[in-house]
């Protein structure tokens, strides 16, 4: 693979303390692959200060090399802290031959390659033009087929269904690379691009205005590209402005986007408005976001006979999401199954925590440090795009030593609260 001149180099940074594996790095990334020389680090993970920390921010590398070396879990801590500074990144990892858990925490944490050492040149290859197929493929390409349409609702207000739509798109994206859509169809009072902090120029009033002349290049105009690779289709910030939009023509939009993304996470209001049955009748997947409440599940009841005229055939792309879910509740997740007769396909931890600190930083929850909340999501990522298992129990307690001053590291560096546009 060949770059023109005029193809900006991507920014990469080699962390290792192995000279073969640098060695190995160096020889294959270059230039003529379209990578800038690496900024290397070549200290032990317990000896990763505020000045590597720093050195790694100022480079804002796009491709990361990071060498898991003896300690795994260590290394999975520092990848996850990585790809959550630079969700743009992609992260390959090399070290020893893992556990089928370890690897799944691994590609959880974001790693999107990982080869065993010591790596041979023809893997390396293999593994920089794999990571730069995609890089450039996620930008330049729209989808093969079809993407997928994944619909979040809640059955009364503040359930939790725009954050976890947020953050899921996000962590889908950062797991899978593929093009990644939020859009807003609470129409009304949409929030999305609060979530992501992100100031929106248009709207899908916008779009079904301009819809007769819509084409890539406009669309690619209509939306707002988030950080970390996710791009979002904001509802008006004047709720009159979504008058304009029908259910039909929703549908219609909702069928253009699948073509031009892999995934369309779609966050619908918490009212049987004509864009939540139009995202219902077109979706892959619908989550029902509910929280261990009566009124909840009442709600859900009783718009269960719409929901099933809505998805006609398909009654299995209806999943219940348990959210704010505490092990002490006194509605447990059996207790809803019976009441709904659904399936609890996941619970979403109660994080007030993780989720005042996401605010405080106006930062994804995904992309804030580890929590319960992130946890859970990742995990529910994982299976939705297809990459089951179980979430895998990082470290023990030599680890966690080894780790900790890594983490007061990382702690100590991360960067100032940006401001939120509202
Ligand atoms: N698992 C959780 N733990 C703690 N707080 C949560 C959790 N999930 C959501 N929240 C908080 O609950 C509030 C409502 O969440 P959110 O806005 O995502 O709900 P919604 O269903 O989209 O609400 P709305 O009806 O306003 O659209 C927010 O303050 C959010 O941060
Ligand atoms: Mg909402």
């Amino acid at each position: 693979m060949s770059f023109s001149a005029s193809t900006p180099l991507l920014k990469s940074a080699l962390i290792s303390t192995d000279d073969a594996f640098r060695g190995r790095v160096r020889e294959i990334v270059c230039p003529d692959r379209g990578i800038a020389p690496p900024l290397e680090i070549s200290v032990p993970f317990t000896e990763l200060g505020d000045g590597h920390l720093k050195a790694l921010r100022d480079t804002s590398p796009e491709v990361i090399f990071l060498d898991l070396g003896a300690h795994p879990a260590t290394g999975i801590n520092l990848a996850q802290f990585l790809a959550e500074q630079n969700p743009n990144a992609r992260l390959v990892a090399a070290g020893p031959a893992l556990s089928a858990d370890v690897l799944m925490a691994a590609m959880r944490a974001g790693v999107a390659e990982y080869l065993v050492k010591p790596v041979g040149a023809d893997e390396m290859v293999h593994a920089v033009e794999a990571t730069l197929r995609r890089m450039r493929g996620a930008v330049a390409e729209g989808p093969q087929q079809p993407g997928e349409i994944l619909a979040f609702f809640g059955p009364k207000g503040g359930s939790g269904s725009t954050t976890l739509a947020t953050n899921l798109a996000i962590h889908i994206h950062r797991l899978t690379g593929k093009r990644t859509l939020l859009a807003d169809l609470d129409l009304e009072l949409g929030e999305a691009a609060l979530q992501l902090g992100v100031d929106p120029r248009f709207n899908f009033a916008d779009m079904v205005r301009n819809f007769h002349r819509m084409d890539a290049e406009l669309l690619a105009s209509f939306i707002e590209r988030h950080h970390s690779g996710v791009h979002l289709l904001s509802a008006p910030y004047h709720p009159e402005k979504a008058e304009v939009v029908t259910g039909d023509r929703i549908a219609k939009i909702l069928n253009f986007l699948r073509q031009h993304y892999q995934y369309v996470v779609v966050d619908t209001s918490n009212s049987f408005s004509p864009a939540t049955l139009a995202t219902f009748e077109q979706a892959d997947r619908i989550f029902l976001v509910t929280q261990a409440d009566l009124q909840s599940l009442r709600n859900i009841k009783r718009c269960a006979p719409l929901l099933e005229r809505t998805v006609g055939a398909t009654p299995d792309k209806v999943r219940v999401v348990l959210n704010r879910y505490r092990a002490n509740d006194a509605i447990k997740p059996e207790d809803i199954e019976k009441t709904l007769g659904m399936k609890v396909h996941w619970t979403i931890a109660n994080d007030y925590e993780a989720v005042v600190r996401s605010v405080n930083s106006g930062t994804p929850i995904v992309l804030n440090g580890d929590s319960r909340y992130a946890h859970d999501v990742r995990a529910m990522s994982a299976e939705i795009a297809g990459l089951a298992g179980a979430p895998a129990p990082l470290g023990n307690r030599f680890i966690r030593a080894v780790a900790e001053p890594l983490l007061r590291a990382i702690r100590r560096s991360t960067p100032p609260r940006p401001e939120v546009a509202v």
